[in-house]
């Protein structure tokens, strides 16, 4: 097998020299283990914190294969629960095949990942991303129909999620995105009822302002900085942030932070972090309801699949550029 493994904590945006491409041989699955071909990798921008030792889960160590989520093929199967022929999920990490025993990885059952729903909506819509949106939004966004959600990165998979289950719930959304194409993917194919391109206003907090005169009750937060600070001084009386990510601050050495702080004593608001896992009695639940959703048509997602194992390094660092246009997948 070949893995990326991690050679250098990064310093800054990751670079191509903090990994390094490394062939193992694998042993033949014994009794109980299959052999497994990994066939898409995800890209994951809160694996930055990983590599660097701030994350709620423990840092990977230097020499470790990269981890992420991974959907593939079993080749050879010395195991009744890994039928030869079966597509499986797991987190199989940065590699291109895998001995398993079967913990942790899912067959996925042909009669749900078929027509809409694709094998690697398992590791997109239905996974981790989608989750995050869901309980994300339901559980610490307590929304009511009627308010307004602002949501950033809103054309990444969280946020496209979060968007469309927003408006799900009868809220008002205004999502944030980078870019023209973006901005119009958040309007017009997830149907928010304002987007904003935050590259093009050299005032984000006068933007928000103008597309939810009103206010924000909800601020879904995948990105932490200034756009949180923006949306900090737009939201109303009671509001709630739902820290799902910051992703702009990940490369930085020292966070820029939260400039306006006044307004929780004034607006009397609440800020609350998210680890997806703390929900994970509930995901099947979560994915019963997106997976509908999805076969009725009325939420969409989007992936966008590199070819190549070799570029795996500049797949992931080009998620800290907004190079990504929905769940970034890399087909091995
Ligand atoms: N709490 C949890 O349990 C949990 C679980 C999973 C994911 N997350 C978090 O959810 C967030 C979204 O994840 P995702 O997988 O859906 O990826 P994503 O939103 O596609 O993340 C990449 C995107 O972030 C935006 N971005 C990158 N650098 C930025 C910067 N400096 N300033 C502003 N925007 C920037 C870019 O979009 P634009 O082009 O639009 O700027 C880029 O395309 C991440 O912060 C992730 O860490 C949290």
């Amino acid at each position: 097998m070949r893995h990326w493994v991690l050679a250098h904590r990064p310093d800054g945006l990751p670079k191509g020299s903090d990994f390094r491409l490394e062939r193992t041989s694998l042993p033949a699955p014994k009794d109980g283990e299959a052999l497994i071909a990994v066939d898409f990798v995800s890209v994951d921008p809160g694996m930055r914190s990983r590599l660097s030792g701030d994350s709620y889960a423990a840092a990977l160590g230097l020499g470790e294969t990269v981890e992420s989520a991974g959907v593939g093929h079993v080749v050879e199967s010395r195991s009744a629960r890994l039928p030869e022929g079966a597509t499986v999920m797991g987190g199989f990490g940065w590699t291109t095949h895998a001995i398993s025993d079967g913990r942790g990885i899912q067959v996925l059952d042909p009669a749900i990942f078929s027509g809409r729903i694709t094998p690697t909506a398992s590791i997109g819509v239905l996974g981790i991303p989608g989750l995050t949106a869901y309980f994300g939004l339901t559980d610490l966004g307590r929304p009511k129909a009627g308010e307004t959600l602002l949501v950033s990165s809103a054309a990444g998979p969280v946020g496209a999620t979060a968007v469309q289950i927003g408006k799900k719930l009868g809220l008002t959304v205004i999502g944030i995105a980078g870019g023209a194409a973006k901005t119009s993917y958040v309007r017009d194919d997830l149907k928010a009822d304002a987007a904003i391109d935050y590259r093009a206003e050299s005032d984000l907090a006068a933007a928000i302002k103008r597309a939810a005169p009103d206010g924000v009750d909800i601020y879904f937060d995948n990105v932490g900085g200034e756009q949180l600070d923006a949306a900090i001084l737009n939201l109303k009386q009671g509001g709630r942030i739902v820290v799902s990510g910051q992703v702009s601050e990940y490369n930085a050495a020292a966070p820029r932070g939260i400039r306006w702080v006044t307004p929780f004593i004034t607006k009397r608001l609440r800020m609350e972090g998210l680890v997806v896992y703390d929900y994970r009695k509930r995901f099947g639940e979560a994915q019963a309801a997106i997976a509908g959703w999805i076969n009725d048509g009325s939420l969409s997602y989007r992936e966008e699949i590199v070819a190549g194992f070799e570029r795996l390094p500049e797949a992931f660092a080009g998620l800290f550029r907004g190079e990504n246009f929905g769940r970034r997948l890399v087909r091995i």
